[in-house]
């Protein structure tokens, strides 16, 4: 496998080709990661409950993104990493543009922002300074407080519609990458077929460009509430190479997600 780069992950778009997408947040998980063929990285905002223990992801600062970049990067040779920028660190473009060089000096190759057409002068601003962006549509956890908890979004043909429109709107503002959470597998499929940059879902179905999990979902160590979307490919391989060889296969193959993944 050579460097994955943004061409490269339009270019498998183009050709039909899954991208498998997982979290990690550590140099140990990124390199096994590496060698189980996972194209993509993403350090997550996910830290704050998956390694910080909170509820949410509100407390998690760009420092603590920064500090596991940096781990992430140096246990990876060729995937590409995407690190999210945190609640309350893109109020404007300057603060982003701030952020989000913190971000890339420590070894990020895109940024991750959630909300629509509100961020389509910072993704330009941004993008023009030479960072990557990444969006981030339907259940935003960042706005767990709003939505009234981890709930699916757009299954009402008002809201679909307005999820098409932020995500056409974020792709003219400069988005090369973009990750649909938690809504149904019809419309992540239309949102997918609408924009020419690669869709990437969680709980969004199998007709997206590519999947992404937390790891710890993953690989079954999610204690408490498990999303429907996740599956454990610890249980069946044994190892956690193994584990994520088979979801890198079942996401290229289609096998994962399933109709039982996935909300209609
Ligand atoms: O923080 C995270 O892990 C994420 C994914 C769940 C998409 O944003
Ligand atoms: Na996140």
């Amino acid at each position: 496998m050579s460097k994955i780069t943004t061409a490269r992950l339009l270019a498998m778009k183009q050709a039909g080709h899954k991208i498998a997408m997982i979290t990690a947040y550590d140099a140990t998980f990124a390199k096994l990661f590496e060698q189980a063929g996972v194209h993509a990285i993403l350090v997550g905002d996910s830290l704050g409950m998956v390694l910080q223990g909170e509820t949410n992801t509100l407390k998690v600062s760009v420092d603590d993104i920064a500090y596991h970049t940096r781990c992430v990067a140096n246990g990876s040779e060729k995937m590409f990493i995407v690190a999210d920028m945190p609640f309350m660190s893109y109020s404007t473009p300057e603060q982003a543009c701030a952020g989000a060089a913190t971000l890339m000096r420590a070894g990020a190759h895109m940024v991750k922002l959630e909300g629509g057409e509100w961020l389509a002068e910072t993704v330009t601003q941004l993008t023009r300074q030479g960072i990557p962006v990444c969006g981030h549509l339907g259940l935003t956890p960042q706005s767990v407080h709003v939505f009234g908890g981890f709930k699916l979004q757009g299954r009402k043909a008002e809201q679909a519609e307005q999820i098409k429109r932020q995500a056409v709107a974020l792709e003219a503002a400069g988005i090369q990458l973009l990750v649909l959470e938690c809504v149904p597998s019809q419309l992540a499929a239309e949102v997918s077929r609408l924009l020419h940059i690669p869709v990437i879902g969680i709980g969004a179905g199998p007709d997206t460009d590519g999947q992404v999990l937390v790891m710890q979902d993953a690989l079954g160590l999610t204690s408490g509430y498990v999303p429907k979307f996740t599956k454990n490919f610890l249980a069946e391989s044994g190892n956690v190479k193994a584990a994520i060889e088979a979801y890198v296969a079942e996401v290229a193959d289609g096998r994962f997600p399933g109709p039982e993944h996935s909300f209609s």
